[in-house]
């Protein structure tokens, strides 16, 4: 019961008081994303029993939290938490005697949530929280039947980062913090529960899912899934988990997945978690993928029959290194995770299928930078490094962190040579594996491993340009594409009418080669052109989601909504990775009568869309 004596609750009140006015501490690393009080009493295990409820879409918790009091007398602990509901809190000394102790949840925040103050014992070494979650919990998606491939079954997904944990467990949710984890599901009959942890096959003598996760990982990598979900093995260490109608098609196109993590290992070093396992959710998951340890989540729209984007494996493969081995210690650093995870995709490509694919990644790369320059709303969110932090990590999130971190790292290799940068780069994993790092830290790294140990090569004034100005440097290293090259000729022929759309050689593109000729492509072009290329290459209602949802932005730019409304309502009814929706959205908003259309689109369609997926689209629509 919270505030049972006036002394708790003044208590309470002046540590939230605190926790607003002073950033709480993890180690000397400030992270203004969590309330955490981790400076001074710091997770080290998680032990989490779920119980899944699809009748009233929430989760019956009970979380345990084994920590370690940094500072020997604190007396309580804070938590992260969103929209949970708390119904009890206990500490023990020892896990078996567990005695109910006082907890307080402060004011909610509504990027934050609430923390969580649990008063503790002198001799405790943990606590535990019964709680529930609530049917809004912004991690955590419950969809109908109707919304899954096999059309009989609920299902059920996380989606942790980048602080969407606290609302389906209560935690220290900062990336700083790293902890094992074991955890015991009880899902409905016929339905598996998966998570990004050691899986057993079969439920335990309570029928519950068991999992353990013996490496400690921060807290945006735990997650889970309920469904009708089958297994198809790939090989030793990997395999594709998938619902039954979704396995056969998947194992196919990810049928090299064994190939490259021993490929990754030969470019990064050991991988170091045991299993490399997929697991394809249903459309509405609201990213490309996600790198949750031993288990990457990945949206189905990369399965289009021709192993053409299986690069997004690579990338989320890379992470084991960049990421969930070395983990940014605060959303700041962010491009520490996916800046690197970008460059070592690029050598994983080009290792893989050879240079010329390898560059054509890199120069869709830099063209995605570009746009996200230009939609940027401040130089502080152009920049590699902010100079202070964003409120809301979602709403900042952008290619920039990924872009101009990969380019930053390209510039390093070409200054200081391949052998010496891949030798300097497998040193910072070996160094800080399993820790959390900032971006002063990696800095420091490169300043001692690199700048001073060849010196003359890169000045300081050099890297502080890379870092912190919102303009891209002069000296930037950017790849070019033949292929890519042959697609704008041909565009450009085929639009002045040098020849016809057949000698554009498109029924041999790959995905990315019709990215860019979509990407390229003129506002100048006629109401006739578009129709040709609609017919010859039935675009209106394509199979492949990428290609779809360039081309209805493309007709929306051109006015011609509405000949391709109805296959977009049901594409944006089906399809919710933000990356494919947000540009149709945005593009509709671009003028009165398309924002019109575009609210009643996404009044229809709202609520079908993931929790993250609706807060951006809200904001789209806002004009924010
Ligand atoms: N970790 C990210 C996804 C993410 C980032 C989720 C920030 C929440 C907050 C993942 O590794 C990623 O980058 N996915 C990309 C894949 C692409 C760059 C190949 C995506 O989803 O598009
Ligand atoms: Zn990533």
């Amino acid at each position: 019961m919270p505030f049972p004596d006036l002394r708790a609750a003044f208590a309470a009140l002046t540590l939230s008081l605190s926790t607003m006015l002073n950033p709480v501490l993890a180690g000397d690393v400030v992270d203004t994303h969590s309330y955490a009080n981790s400076a001074e009493v710091r997770t080290s295990h998680l032990a989490l029993d779920f119980e899944v409820d699809f009748a009233k879409s929430r989760l019956k918790g009970l979380a345990e939290i084994q920590f370690q009091r940094l500072k020997p007398d604190a007396d309580r602990i804070v938590l992260d938490t969103r929209a949970l509901d708390v119904r009890s809190a206990e500490a023990s000394v020892d896990g078996t005697v567990w005695t109910a102790t006082k907890f307080a949840l402060g004011s909610d925040d509504a990027v934050l949530g609430r923390p969580l103050t649990v008063m503790l014992p002198a001799a405790a070494t943990r606590v535990r929280i019964g709680y529930f979650t609530r049917p809004e919990a912004s991690g955590l998606q419950w969809l109908k039947p109707a919304q899954t491939a096999g059309k009989k079954q609920p299902f059920l997904f996380s989606q942790s980062q980048a602080i969407h944990a606290r609302s389906w467990i209560p935690l220290q949710d900062s990336p700083a913090v790293r902890a094992t984890y074991e955890a015991r599901v009880k899902t409905p009959k016929g339905l598996r529960a998966v998570m990004s942890a050691e899986m057993s096959e079969q439920r335990d003598a309570a029928g519950r899912w068991t999992f353990r996760m013996p490496q400690p990982i921060p807290s945006y990598l735990i997650a889970i899934a309920v469904g009708d979900i089958a297994f198809h093995s790939l090989g030793t260490r990997t395999g594709v988990y998938a619902e039954p109608a979704m396995l056969k098609a998947a194992a196919w196109e990810f049928a090299e997945t064994e190939t490259t993590v021993a490929l990754c290992e030969k470019l990064f070093g050991p991988y170091r978690w045991g299993r490399y396992d997929l697991l394809v959710l249903p459309p509405s998951f609201p990213y490309g993928g996600m790198e949750n340890p031993r288990l990457t989540f990945l949206t189905p729209t990369v399965i289009t029959g021709d192993r053409g984007l299986v690069a997004l494996i690579a990338h989320e493969l890379a992470h084991s290194w960049s990421g969930n081995l070395v983990t940014n210690a605060t959303w700041e650093d962010f491009w520490l995770n996916e800046g690197f995870t970008e460059y070592l995709t690029y050598r994983l490509t080009e290792a893989q299928f050879g240079t010329a694919r390898g560059d054509m990644e890199r120069v869709i790369g830099v063209a995605d930078l570009k746009t996200d320059l230009g939609l940027a709303k401040s130089d502080e969110d152009r920049k590699l490094v902010r100079a202070y932090p964003s409120k809301d990590p979602d709403e900042v999130f952008s290619t920039i962190p990924y872009q101009r971190g990969a380019l930053f790292l390209v510039y390093l290799e070409t200054k200081f040579g391949r052998e010496a940068f891949d030798a300097f780069l497998r040193g910072w994993f070996d160094a800080h594996a399993f820790q959390s790092a900032t971006s002063p830290q990696f800095l420091a790294f490169l300043d001692e491993k690199l700048l001073k140990a060849k010196p003359g090569v890169v000045s300081q004034a050099e890297i502080d340009a890379w870092v912190s100005s919102p303009t891209l440097p002069a000296d930037a290293v950017y790849a070019s594409s033949d292929a890519l090259a042959k697609v704008d000729a041909a565009r450009e022929a085929w639009l002045v009418g040098k020849t016809p759309i057949s000698a554009m050689g498109a029924g041999n593109w790959t995905v990315q080669e019709w990215e860019h000729f979509f990407e390229g492509f003129p506002t100048t072009a006629s109401a006739a052109q578009l129709k040709e290329l609609d017919q010859t290459f039935k675009l209106t209602g394509n199979g492949n989601a990428i290609i779809a949802s360039h081309w209805y932005r493309l007709a929306i730019k051109a006015g011609q909504t509405d000949s391709v409304l109805p296959a977009m309502t049901e594409y944006l009814a089906r399809v919710g990775r933000m990356k494919l929706i947000s540009p149709i959205y945005r593009a509709l908003a671009a003028t009165d009568a398309g924002r019109a259309q575009a609210n009643a689109i996404y009044k229809k369609l709202g609520a079908g869309y993931h929790p993250i997926a609706q807060q951006a689209l809200e904001r789209i629509l806002a004009g924010s």
